[in-house]
């Protein structure tokens, strides 16, 4: 099936390319990459002196195999930078630490930050790339399923603010990712399905091919089986990359990657971002309700949106609010959607579907039918 050959014909096997003219970058995915990151870094980076910034816990289990794969290349490295994990980190007060370590390192213009870490260091560090002395390079090195398929590739940074996540922040794509998936070995299991809601999301976006394949493979996926894996995350990343290349800045078609958010963002909201409920598994009941919206307004085959839920039941996802009573109010998760970034005129943008793969932008949904679907959730 071709929507799941990850390889187009210009990349190597494991290479993918994200062509944003003179912006454009490879995405490296295999299972053992960590051990090549020092070559490929030389190949992006040359003589540049470089700093690997993480979190602590990331550091802890992966930045011995780091700190060698560079060492071996010889590369001029100044001392890793470690921030606390968790999204606490992605505040004003961590990039201000970030910004004041990388100074103390003496930084120049020329000098290259290798994001090593899940999402959380990737936009953090990301964005402190940005910024710092009006902008320096950077390579993403993600450790998180969701990292890998989702956050390092696009080139969205940034940070939180009191009024929201995600706030502050800029368009800085970087200069490669390097995606082992070997280091997903020891991401907790919750974390791995939360990632795993983001591949499925592709498959649903316009890929139904790559659905049937998870269908088949999804659970190998999850195992963590190399091959399965290494697959997974290549056809992901080509998805994202294809339409990211399409329309790197949001003005239209990258809004598609936003299903299932409009509703995750809304129950991520009344949650207050606790651990509760990660992004991932707010993204998996939110792509149940697009997909039942859809049903609704007569757009999805029932039977489509059943074999959506179903197969987000079997990866062992939340499908319904059953295990989340507090999330259960339509009217307060619909003023959280009132206030979202992409709500106009009292009207919902949502990104819905005609069924497995075809999902499409709704730039004027009657909010009636978004409760609708939110109540009979609530009532289930
Ligand atoms: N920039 C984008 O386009 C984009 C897209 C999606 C999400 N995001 C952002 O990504 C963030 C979430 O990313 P995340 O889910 O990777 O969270 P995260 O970075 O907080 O990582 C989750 C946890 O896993 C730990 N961890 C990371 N790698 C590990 C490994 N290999 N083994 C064991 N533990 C490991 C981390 O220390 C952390 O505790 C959010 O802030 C979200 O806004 C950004
Ligand atoms: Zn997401």
């Amino acid at each position: 099936l071709s929507d799941i050959t990850p390889f187009p014909k210009s990349g190597g096997p494991g290479l993918i390319p994200v062509d944003l003219g003179e912006r454009s970058y490879d995405i490296h995915v295999g299972d053992g990459l960590l051990a090549r990151a020092g070559e490929i870094v030389e190949a992006v980076a040359g003589a540049r002196r470089v700093i690997v910034v993480s979190d602590s816990t990331v550091a802890g289990l992966h930045l011995e195999a780091l700190d060698a794969a560079l060492d071996a290349h010889a590369l001029d490295r100044a001392p890793s930078i470690l921030l606390p994990p968790g999204e606490g980190t992605k505040s004003f007060a961590a990039l201000e630490t970030l910004l004041d370590a990388l100074f103390k390192r003496g930084i120049d213009r020329h000098s290259v930050i290798l994001a090593f870490g899940g999402g959380v260091i990737g936009d953090l560090a990301g964005f402190a790339a940005a910024v710092a002395l009006r902008g320096l390079d950077f390579i993403q090195i993600p450790t998180t399923l969701l990292a890998q398929v989702d956050s390092s590739v696009g080139g969205k940074t940034g940070i939180n603010a009191k009024a929201g996540k995600n706030l502050v922040g800029s368009f800085h794509q970087p200069l490669a990712v390097i995606a082992d998936c070997g280091v997903l070995r020891t991401l907790p299991p919750r974390e791995m399905r939360a990632g795993y809601a983001e591949v499925v999301k592709y498959a649903l976006i316009d890929r139904p091919g790559f659905f049937s394949w998870l269908e088949e493979n999804g659970a190998a996926v999850l195992a963590g089986e190399a091959g399965a894996l290494a697959e997974a995350v290549a056809v992901s990343c080509h998805a994202k990359a294809v339409i990211v290349a399409e329309d790197e800045r949001e003005s239209g078609r990258r809004a598609l990657l936003n299903l299932g958010h409009t509703f995750a963002h809304a129950l991520e909201a009344e949650n207050g971002y606790d651990s509760r409920l990660l992004h991932g598994e707010a993204v998996s009941i939110g792509m149940v309700l697009a997909h039942r919206l859809s049903a609704r307004l007569g757009l999805c085959p029932e039977t489509d949106a059943a074999l959506v839920e179903a197969h987000l039941r079997r990866a062992g996802l939340p499908v319904d609010l059953s295990a989340h009573p507090h999330l259960r109010d339509p009217d307060r998760l619909m003023a959280h959607m009132a206030r979202d970034k992409k709500a106009r005129n009292g009207r919902l943008v949502f990104i819905l579907s005609h069924g497995i793969g075809q999902a499409f932008i709704a730039p004027d949904i009657d909010p009636a039918d978004a409760r609708g679907v939110l109540a009979e959730m609530a009532g289930a």
